[in-house]
Formats: structure tokens, C-alpha cells, sequence
């Protein structure tokens, strides 16, 4: 069954243009029958589940919930589980980080809370298979008074931070410190993040999010490629795994 068929017929709580987007990632990583492995926070009723189930032929379906929408854990289909775990809980994520070890996918459309989304992002981003994909739902709500507070990092500043420092590991040190008239004697106290504060302008007060800088590092390090689409945010893993401290 295509991804489009499956979710006419099993309604999860996704957009149409959500599907369009899956449909694209997918392909860009081999493919329905090479997908071995997705985790998804939010289960809901389990529609989304089922369709992944039925689109991705070969997938263990691994869904995420807190306890009070317990009717999803009633499934009991094959390659289907569905684990009870928080993601606001740093020691609920960190067992569900076990379970995501390896995923072809990783899909959050859990709480929607910006705090949340980050913090899966942070706990289980690693554990995605390289080459794999991190997809993070819903970020129209991230500017949303009930999603955030005011001056608190988004999935959406985040992803666009990962982007812009993506620009900067296309460029070697040793030619952007020739572009910027740096001496070679003043070359090894050149932190790559000095290098982005200037190349971005934040050393000149133009960069708004607190997200730390060691945190873009580390991610981008393991990062292939940002992705923005109506609705959600994609991250592709390079081909190295993510540092540990990530
Ligand atoms: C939009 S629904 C999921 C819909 C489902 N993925 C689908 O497409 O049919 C969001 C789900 O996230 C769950 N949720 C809310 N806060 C959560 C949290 N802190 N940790 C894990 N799941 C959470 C809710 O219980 C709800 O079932």
C-alpha cells in the first residue's frame, strides 16, 4: 500500500500536505521497504501507526504515548508497540532513546510544547540511524503563547541555526580566516563557533536565540541536511553518528 493510501484509509491526525512531505523523505532514504525502524511520540488513537504500519512493509512501528490516551495501547498488531513514556521527562526520554537506537525515522507529534520538542530532539536525534531522518511536527505552533514563552528556543530556531551552520562547515578555516585577513598566528584561537558569530553576525548582537552554541556544534556536526516543509521540520543525518555528548 502507498503512504497515500494508507493514510485515506487509516485518518491519522496529519495533514494531506504532511504526507506529500513524508512521501519526498522517504524516497530520499531508500525507499518504503528500506525503512527497518520508525519511533513516533504521539500516538492518539493509533491511525498514524496503522498507516505507517501498512505503507512501510518491513518496519518495526515503535509509538510513544503518555497513559491517559490509553486506548492506542490496546494495539496489538504485528510490528506494532507502543510504550508508555513522557517526553517532558528527561528519564522517560532516555529509555525511549533505547528503543529508538538505529531508526530509519524518528517522528515527534507529541506534546507540541517548544521546551518538549527540543528536548526529544536533543535525547534521540543521535540515535538515528545515519542517513536517517528526525521529523519534527506541527511547528506553526511554536510561535504559539500556548506551545511557548516568550524568548524560549523553538524546533524552528533550532533548525535554523543547524541551517545556517551548515553554511559555515561548507567553508575550511584555513580559507575563511584568508577571507577574513585573519594572520596565521591568530588562526588556532579560531573557534569554529567565533568563526559563525562573525560569518553570521551574532559577535554583532544579530543573533536572537539562546540556544548554546556547543549544542548547534554538536548537531550539526552529525547533520546532513535541514529540511522545511508546511507543517514540519526534517533533519537528515550525515553518515557519522552524532558525538555523545549530543
Ligand atoms: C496529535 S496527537 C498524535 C496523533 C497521531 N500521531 C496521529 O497522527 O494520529 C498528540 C499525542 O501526543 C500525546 N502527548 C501529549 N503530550 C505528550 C508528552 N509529554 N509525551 C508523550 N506524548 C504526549 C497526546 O497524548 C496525544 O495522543
Amino acid at each position: 500500500m502507498t503512504l497515500k493510501e494508507a493514510y485515506a484509509t487509516h485518518k491519522p491526525l496529519k495533514f494531506s500536505f504532511m504526507i506529500d512531505a513524508y512521501e519526498s523523505l522517504i524516497g530520499m532514504i531508500g525507499g518504503a521497504e528500506s525503512v527497518r525502524k520508525l519511533v513516533e511520540i504521539g500516538v492518539w488513537k493509533g491511525n498514524s501507526l496503522r498507516m505507517w504500519h501498512d505503507a512501510l512493509p518491513n518496519a518495526r512501528i515503535i509509538g510513544v504515548d503518555i497513559p491517559w490516551t490509553v486506548s492506542a495501547f490496546k494495539l496489538r498488531e504485528d510490528r506494532i508497540e507502543v510504550m508508555i513514556a513522557d517526553q517532558s521527562n528527561p528519564e522517560q526520554l532516555s529509555e525511549v532513546s533505547k528503543e529508538a537506537m538505529g531508526a530509519d525515522i524518528v517522528v515527534d507529534d507529541g506534546s507540541h510544547k517548544a521546551k518538549d520538542q527540543i528536548d526529544a530532539f536533543l535525547a534521540l536525534y543521535r540515535h538515528v540511524r545515519p542517513g536517517g531522518l528526525y521529523v519534527c511536527e506541527d511547528v506553526f505552533l511554536n510561535y504559539n503563547e500556548h506551545f511557548t514563552t516568550q524568548n524560549e528556543p523553538t524546533m524552528l530556531d533550532l533548525a535554523s541555526e543547524i541551517g545556517c551552520y551548515l553554511q559555515i562547515k561548507a567553508v575550511n578555516m584555513p580559507d575563511i580566516a584568508r577571507y577574513m585577513q585573519i594572520k596565521d598566528e591568530d588562526l588556532q584561537d579560531l573557534k569554529p563557533s567565533n568563526i559563525f558569530s562573525v560569518i553570521a553576525g551574532c559577535a554583532y548582537g544579530r543573533r536572537k536565540s539562546t540556544i548554546s552554541m556547543d549544542v548547534v556544534e554538536q548537531v550539526t556536526s552529525s547533520t546532513k541536511s535541514v529540511m522545511f516543509f508546511q507543517g514540519l521540520v526534517a533533519f537528515q543525518k550525515g553518515d557519522l553518528p552524532c558525538s555523545e555528548s549530543t
